[in-house]
């Protein structure tokens, strides 16, 4: 037990029955701690935190309760079990257990979701806005007049799938890097991508027998984005996605399975074997380099302002730490990778109304900070008002259900137990039919050879969001969908496909037949999922001012830019998005920082 001081380990003394008891008794996990423990059994000797991610303070926790996977091996039960890692990097038992109040219920602090937990309370975010904060003057000024807290060559801002590769690619090119995130877990949004991550023409599609090329990825990129993308960052987008691939293969990812998504005209949607969901697993790989290359990061470290010299150069970044307040990074560039603003409904609805009080499947920080912090350093903005619902969240408990499901073979009907749609058409098409059905609501079906195919499925059926049953009309029953129609909507589009073409809809992939073991139902319906537009960046990731004028210092990478995805995002093109042009972001601030 290093580092473990005064703290008792109650929870061994007291039992499991006792630490349940104890625990449903107190509020928070000080109370709960008790008279045992004093100020430096969980903080540094003299009572001061450690640092904005409480490194030390998690340490403590861990010298006592063991590691996140002990952890979870003691807690097993039949329930999901919050503790079992599917978490990308190193979570700190600090991001869901606040010590001096009643802790969150754990999947918010990640996901959307809409489940109750027990001894929790719901996350409710009071985040002032960037503009709020600036307006703080005394302290920002305080906190500039001083000397920079420490100096570097980049500093990332965000912690998805474009700040990390940029972290990662700007120390490969020679750069000093600090990233911070400003939420407690690390990985953004791009923790949660689901179905996969596009390329074109790479070694696993060729594995595979699957033919594809770059031009077919650029031109159902385009007509997805209903011709309204930057061509420019779309040609970046579809020449790198091969090398974005073997990037990460290259520092240990698995990216074997290939299957369709929307809009797809050939299976290129790469992740994990078996079908787990791509993101976690990316992050991880990526967070374990940064680890590897002792990349400085700073958890609940918020980028509020880019600092500039006389001439209008980038000259550092003013941050807000959780605990430590303001200070300021001096870096010769900023790369801005903040992510969307599909949780903010506020700024969502302002710039598409249809979209007001919708539920979303981002995760808490995806609130648009980078827009404000990249306009108030002059930057140009496109695109803002493309906003793309995803089709497919659980009606219960607002899980978003990966379009995977419906590339590997499940199909959608309604309340009448009829088809509707192409499936696997593209997501403002296939919302707008969802929206159009009795309730606003569809089912997804599948059967077990479908389940099987893809392990996320399983996720979901722990989550308790899929009912089954061993025959359709069972199922009719189970969830309210007209159990006659829905035998022969199945029969029918398995007859279709033994034909080889969906006469009916124009469904271009027929995976396989539904008729294998359980027959499984999700009630879904559409969800505000990704932010099209964002700030202009050019082909090597420079972000623009209104004059079309390269801002010395200042890159873009990821959701927070716009242009690449033009009106509608296809499934899969943003893992590909944020990987290559972070890549790239990284890569061209190491160059300028060098140069300066
Ligand atoms: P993010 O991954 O969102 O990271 C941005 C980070 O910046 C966040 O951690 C945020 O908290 C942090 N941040 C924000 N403001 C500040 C600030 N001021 N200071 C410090 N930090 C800040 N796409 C695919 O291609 N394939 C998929 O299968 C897929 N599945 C998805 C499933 C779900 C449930 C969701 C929500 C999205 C999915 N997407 C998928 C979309 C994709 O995940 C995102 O578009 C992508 O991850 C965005 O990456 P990013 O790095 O730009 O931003
Ligand atoms: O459905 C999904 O797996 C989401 C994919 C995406 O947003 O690209």
């Amino acid at each position: 037990m290093k580092n473990f001081k005064k703290a008792v380990c109650i929870a061994t003394l007291l039992g499991s029955a006792g630490f349940m008891s104890n625990a449903m008794a107190a509020d928070n996990l000080a109370e709960f701690h008790g008279e045992n423990q004093e100020c430096d059994s969980c903080h540094m000797p003299d009572g001061e935190l450690s640092n904005d991610s409480l490194t030390y303070e998690n340490e403590q926790c861990v010298a006592c309760h063991g590691t996140l996977a002990e952890v979870a091996e003691e807690t097993k039960h039949e329930h999901y079990n919050a503790h079992e890692s599917h978490f990308p990097g190193d979570v700190s038992c600090t991001s869901c257990h606040s010590a001096h109040e009643k802790s969150m219920v754990y999947c918010d602090s990640c996901h959307s979701f809409d489940f109750d937990m027990p001894y929790t309370k719901k996350w409710e975010r009071h985040e002032p806005s960037i503009d709020e904060l600036l307006k703080d003057q005394s302290d920002r000024q305080a906190a500039l007049a001083e000397a920079p807290r420490d100096t570097v060559d980049v500093v990332v801002v965000g912690s998805g799938g474009a700040g990390f590769s940029a972290a990662v690619s700007a120390h490969d090119h020679g750069a000093k890097v600090i990233l911070i995130e400003k939420e407690p877990v690390i990985g953004g949004n791009a923790k949660l991508a689901a179905g996969g991550m596009n390329a074109a023409w790479t070694d696993q599609q060729k594995a595979k027998g699957i033919k594809d090329s770059v031009e077919s990825m650029y031109k159902d990129t385009m007509k997805g984005g209903r011709d309204l993308n930057e061509p420019e960052l779309v040609e970046v987008l579809t020449s790198h996605s091969k090398g974005s691939v073997d990037w990460l293969t290259g520092m240990g990812a698995d990216l074997n399975d290939v299957g369709r998504m929307g809009g797809a005209s050939a299976n290129r949607s790469h992740r994990p074997t078996g079908g787990a969901g791509v993101g976690a697993h990316v992050i991880q790989v990526l967070y374990d380099n940064a680890v590897k290359r002792d990349v400085d990061m700073r958890m609940n470290t918020r980028g509020i302002e880019i600092l500039k010299d006389d001439k209008g150069n980038v000259k550092g970044l003013l941050v807000k730490g959780m605990y430590k307040g303001y200070y300021w990074i001096k870096a010769d560039a900023v790369i801005l990778a903040t992510g969307g603003f599909a949780k903010n409904n506020e700024r969502v609805s302002k710039l598409d109304p249809k979209l007001k009080g919708f539920i979303s499947t981002n995760q808490p920080g995806a609130t648009g900070d980078g827009i404000d912090v990249a306009s108030n350093a002059g930057a140009a903005m496109t695109d803002l008002q493309y906003i793309q619902a995803h089709p497919t969240l659980s009606v219960k408990g607002g899980v978003m259900v990966t379009e995977a499901v419906r590339g590997n073979g499940a199909i959608l009907v309604n309340r009448e137990g009829k088809r509707f749609v192409n499936e696997i058409t593209t997501r403002d098409k296939a919302s707008a039919a969802i929206l159009n059905q009795t309730g606003k609501s569809a089912f997804l079906i599948f059967d077990d050879s479908v389940r099987k195919s893809l392990s996320k499925i399983d996720k979901y059926i722990g989550l308790g969001v899929v009912p089954s049953a061993d025959s359709l009309v069972k199922l009719g029953d189970m969830t309210g969908i007209d159990g006659k129609n829905l035998t022969e909507a199945v029969a029918r589009y398995n007859s279709l496909l033994k034909s080889g073409k969906d006469t009916d809809f124009g469904r271009p992939n027929l995976p396989r037949a539904l008729n294998e073991g359980n027959y499984y139902a999700i009630e879904v319906t559409p969800g505000v999922h990704h932010t099209m537009g964002g700030v202009k960046i050019d082909s090597k990731a420079e972000i623009m001012d209104a004059k079309k004028q390269v801002i010395p210092g200042l890159y873009g990478a990821g959701e927070v830019t716009g242009g690449v995805h033009g009106a509608n995002r296809l499934g899969g093109n943003a893992i590909s998005d944020i990987v290559t042009f972070g890549r790239m972001a990284g890569e061209n601030a190491a160059a300028y920082s060098k140069k300066n």
